[in-house]
């Protein structure tokens, strides 16, 4: 899986579907980060939500991993009069450990999960709860599927096949279907604290706490 390809057209195509509405998600659970002194940022892109972080005040020490070389290029050239407290690793999760000294308080995965299959997920949410505390909140970005049936959610699942389908051809992500993040963690004992959604429910930001 690569999104080098993608990553300097990444955002254009985002503003194209989604207009401000995921960088909105983003940044919606904003206050839970600015509380942290230690921040993990998963698989977090072209650097537009660590920029809104820093620009927000956060003095907490962030890692920011990803496994797009491109990716971080963009990120660090977009905060680099800002990230001073920020270690940038280019690395992919499954070869990843955060360094022993390293308490992440939150941990922040936008639009990351959905890359992968459910089978993988509990594998990375099994790594993620071994770098957890007791008090790590976990911010998860993320689409999901609304509940109610009707021609909103029709459109909506053909917008989700169609943007897994392009993200299958240009970026390899494994996924084939809009994975059930919430159930997962559920499943893996992580608790809800909150929940903000856009677009009756189809864009969603959680907080869960193991
Ligand atoms: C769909 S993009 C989301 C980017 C950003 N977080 C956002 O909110 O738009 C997925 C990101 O995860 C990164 N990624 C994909 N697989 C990864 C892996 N195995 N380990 C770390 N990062 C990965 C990609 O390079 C990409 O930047």
């Amino acid at each position: 899986m690569s999104f080098d390809r993608l990553a300097p057209h990444y955002e254009r195509l985002e503003s194209i579907i989604f207009g401000e509405d995921l960088q909105r998600i983003r940044c919606v659970n904003m206050e839970t980060f600015l509380e942290a002194e230690s921040i993990l940022l998963l698989g977090d892109g072209d650097g537009r939500f660590l920029k809104a972080l820093l620009d927000s005040g956060s003095t907490a020490k962030i890692i920011w991993v990803d496994s797009s070389k491109k990716m971080l290029k963009l990120a660090e050239s977009l905060t680099k009069d800002l990230g001073h407290n920020v270690c940038f690793i280019c690395s992919k999760i499954e070869d990843f450990d955060v360094p022993d000294s390293f308490v992440p308080d939150v941990i922040g995965a936008h639009f990351f999960l959905d890359c992968f299959s459910e089978d993988e997920i509990l594998v990375i949410l099994s790594r993620i709860s071994g770098w957890s505390k007791e008090h790590t909140k976990l911010v998860v970005s993320d689409f999901s599927i609304p509940k109610k049936r009707g021609l909103t959610t029709f459109i909506t699942k053909l917008l989700i096949w169609k943007m897994i389908l392009f993200f299958r051809i240009f970026a390899g992500i494994s996924a084939h279907e809009l994975p059930k993040i919430g159930q997962l963690l559920s499943k893996m004992r992580y608790r809800c604290l909150k929940k903000e959604t856009l677009r009756n429910g189809f864009i969603c930001s959680w907080v869960w706490q193991l």
